[in-house]
């Protein structure tokens, strides 16, 4: 595999499971691929879980991983085509993109969307320059419209704890006091439409995702009809995609209770805010994977990892 930047470069999601079910099992058992081997990771946005996880894998895979705050400590990049650099920016990404790659064999990069230009966002000028002008692989991980880490790594925890064939899948919307990407929505469904389930997705009116993404996976805009006998229910905070970067509702009737989830396992990327998106009963149960998610993190950056290595 050359770069891992969408859902849509998982050939096959049964296999690439059962491959990072191994990894799982036995983390350490390729500890010589990548030696002498560099990640360096680009943050232009915070992580906690991204940051410690993709390092945590490169590590088991016997690289160095480096990592960079780009935004605040690096020069500002400029990422125009033929713009007069006479602002706030000192270097071209043409430059900067081709630096790291002397120093790194795969670069891993995270950018977030501005949510008020959605064609600037939907054209994912970041990721898309360091592809263009780096001369090593590149890793999203999570960029203006997708968090194909995270996605990989939510369907392997659901191929972990299904138990049954197809089990129901529900997407929910719940409310947030900041107005938020779409990108680990739109991977969800990317790595959902790559499995075996039933997937729904329940949102209010005015938040339905880009259709070009949720093609024909059923909405709902009534999150109990949606949560009827569901076997997972992931939850996730968008702002509105049509009215585009907007927060049209905080309405709280849409936080996830234990009294909703029933039977229902329950999954978010984190980080999460308690009794604002879902309540304390619910995250402090049984029926959480969220700490589960969080370590599958790591075998899921593994497993990418280790397929770019072995095609360098
Ligand atoms: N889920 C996730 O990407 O977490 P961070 O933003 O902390 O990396």
């Amino acid at each position: 595999m050359k770069h891992y930047t969408s859902i849509h470069d998982i050939d096959n999601m049964d296999s690439w499971i059962t491959e990072a079910k191994a990894l799982k099992a036995n983390p350490l058992k390729d500890i010589e691929l990548g030696k002498n081997k560099t990640l360096g990771l680009l943050f232009f946005n915070s992580s906690l879980r991204t940051r410690l996880s993709t390092q945590k894998a490169a590590l088991n895979l016997g690289m160095n991983p480096i990592v960079m705050n780009v935004s605040g400590d690096a020069w500002g990049i400029e990422f125009g085509d033929g713009t007069r650099m006479d602002g706030n920016t000192a270097e071209h990404i043409k430059e900067a993109a081709a630096v790291v790659s002397q120093y790194c064999d795969i670069i891993a990069v995270r950018a977030f969307p501005t949510l008020n230009d959605k064609e600037k966002d939907e054209s994912e000028q970041v990721l898309k320059s360091f592809v263009k002008f780096a001369s090593v692989p590149i890793v999203n991980m999570e960029s203006a419209t997708g968090h194909p880490l995270q996605g990989f790594t939510d369907a392997l925890t659901i191929s972990e704890h299904a138990d049954k064939a197809k089990p129901k899948v529900v997407l929910s919307w719940a409310p947030h006091t900041k107005a938020l990407p779409h990108a680990v929505g739109n991977s969800f469904v990317q790595a959902m439409q790559k499995m075996d389930v039933e997937l729904v997705i329940a949102n209010p009116e005015g938040y339905d995702l880009n259709p070009e993404i949720t093609k024909d996976t059923p909405v709902y805009h009534n999150q109990e009809d949606a949560f009827k006998d569901a076997d997972f229910v992931y939850t996730k905070n968008w702002s509105s995609y049509d009215d585009y970067g907007k927060i049209l509702s905080t309405d709280s009737d849409w936080m996830i209770t234990k009294e909703k989830l029933g039977h229902a396992k329950f999954m978010h990327c984190l980080p999460v805010r308690r009794n604002v998106v879902v309540e304390d009963a619910v995250l402090d149960s049984k029926s959480s994977l969220v700490i589960e998610q969080a370590n599958n993190r790591t075998y899921a950056a593994q497993l990418v990892l280790k397929k770019i290595l072995k095609d360098l």
